[in-house]
């Protein structure tokens, strides 16, 4: 069905203020390299954003424009960062430290812009992220206390910036493994539980609870809970804010979301699929805590489940077997290695294998998707869509979506749900690959 209602978006006008909830190697890899494309000094590889174009109409019609120049997406120029964290570090010395860009070629050139990027002092607690100590924290009696000076913080950098609008992404650390419970119900339950300092709110939700109150939009680009849970949901369409997360997918799961498909296109069997990775950053560190890899790996496990069907699939893949391993090995630093071996089986049951090597730098794979989120982010509230942005579930290891509702893994639905969402809210015609108009009459 067309609908080609066009829809109100506002203009981009005025600054953005794009604020990250830490500012370690993806934070500060994607703040460095926005300043270098601006200065024409690297390109925004990797970011639709900025290269992607969009097929509108029929294959006939030859229409196909940037992204940027389809919708009213915020440009470069007018972006400006805000940060925290609890390592007080500004985005020089932590490009420094992480060692993502050469310095001699992308950071020094830029140290005057970086240096000028400080954190603000982070709500941090040492019990949600075991192997970080932090030394510029806010302090506070209570969790609320602590979430409204976040609000303070919002509310000042808007107007030091002179910013019309901001949004926010969780580029910080992955917390320890929480299940959402009774105190993340409803707002009533949510708010009483930061009076009564419960350990249930962790501060990734003290973010995002900051974030919808000023009216901000929230990624979340781990896989901690954060803004996943009914009473930040709800919250989210009091306040016409959009919400998504979660978990950046970048390296491992954006190739599983890709074979994973295609095995099932073609009905072949998957028997195992073992996945590892090395890394040695201070992801990789975290990571290495029992509780957060918990975490991470309930983020990663869920994608093949939801992507084969083995519920309408038993005998290709009611017995297959996923293992994921992440181990901190600190010679590589952000250069991730992630190794998968899968044995598949084919016609007659005959058994084969794949393997795949991914040698892939891990900030460089998600800054362009924090840049993405954080402008589609501001599009979808420019164009009155508040709640979870399910079209943005192409950028997620573990889409939120509606409840009742599983989340879509494929890749390439993603994106078609991704593009079609921007010609719906432009009021273009939908592309549904059908095509038999282009044979009929002939
Ligand atoms: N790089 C990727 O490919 C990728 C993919 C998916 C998800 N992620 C996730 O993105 C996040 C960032 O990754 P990274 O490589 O930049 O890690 P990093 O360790 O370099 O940076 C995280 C930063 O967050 C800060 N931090 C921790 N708790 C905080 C808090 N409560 N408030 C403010 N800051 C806080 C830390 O001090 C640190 O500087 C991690 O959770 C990671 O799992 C990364």
């Amino acid at each position: 069905m067309s609908d080609t209602t066009v829809r109100t978006v506002a203009p981009a006008d005025g600054k953005l203020g794009v604020l990250v909830v830490g500012l370690g190697a993806v934070a500060s890899t994607f703040i460095a390299g926005v300043e270098l494309s601006r200065r024409g000094l690297a390109k925004p590889t990797g970011s639709l954003t900025q290269l992607a174009t969009i097929r509108l109409g029929k294959r006939t019609e030859g229409r196909a424009p940037l992204i940027k120049d389809f919708v009213p997406i915020t440009p470069l120029e007018d972006i400006v960062f805000g940060a925290w964290d609890p390592v007080p570090d500004n985005a020089y010395q932590s490009c420094l430290h992480c060692g993502v860009l050469d310095k001699h070629e992308h950071v020094y050139p830029i140290k005057d812009f970086l240096e000028g990027i400080t954190p603000m002092p982070a709500v941090f607690d040492q019990a949600y992220v075991k192997r970080l100590e932090g030394k510029n924290v806010k302090t506070g009696k209570t969790k609320r206390e602590l979430a409204e000076a976040l609000r303070q913080d919002i509310r000042d950098f808007k107007a030091k910036q002179g910013v019309a609008r901001c949004v926010m992404v969780w580029c910080a650390s992955t917390e320890i493994f929480i299940v959402a419970g009774p105190t993340h119900q409803t707002l009533e339950a949510f708010e009483a539980a930061m009076d009564a300092n419960d350990p249930s709110i962790a501060p990734s939700m003290l973010y995002a609870y900051a974030a919808l109150m000023e009216g901000v939009p929230f990624a979340n680009g781990a896989p901690n809970l954060s803004c996943d849970i009914p009473a930040l949901e709800k919250l989210a369409l009091d306040k016409g804010v959009p919400i998504g997360g979660k978990d950046f997918k970048t390296g491992q799961t954006m190739l599983k979301t890709v074979l994973a498909p295609m095995f099932k296109a073609r009905m072949l069997g998957v028997a195992g699929w073992y996945s590892t990775n090395i890394l040695g950053n201070r992801d990789g560190e975290v990571l290495d805590d029992p509780e957060s890899f918990k975490t991470k790996e309930e983020s990663k496990l869920g994608v093949l489940e939801y992507i084969l069907q083995p519920q309408l699939y038993p005998e290709l893949y009611g017995e297959m077997y996923h293992k994921v391993r992440i181990n901190y090995y600190p010679p590589r630093g952000d250069n991730k290695e992630g190794w998968d071996n899968i044995d598949i089986f084919g016609w007659c049951g005959y058994p084969m294998q794949i393997k795949v090597d991914f040698l892939c730098r891990d900030s460089i794979l998600a800054a362009p998707l924090v840049l993405d989120l954080a402008l589609f982010f501001d599009l979808a509230q420019r164009s009155g869509m508040s709640g979870v942005q399910e079209w943005l579930s192409f950028y997620f290891k573990s889409p939120q979506v509606a409840p009742g509702l599983y989340p879509e893994h494929d890749l390439f639905i993603q994106q078609t749900k991704l593009k079609n969402t921007l010609r719906w809210m432009m009021g273009e015609d939908m592309i549904t690959h059908l095509g038999q108009e282009y044979y009929e009459d002939r």
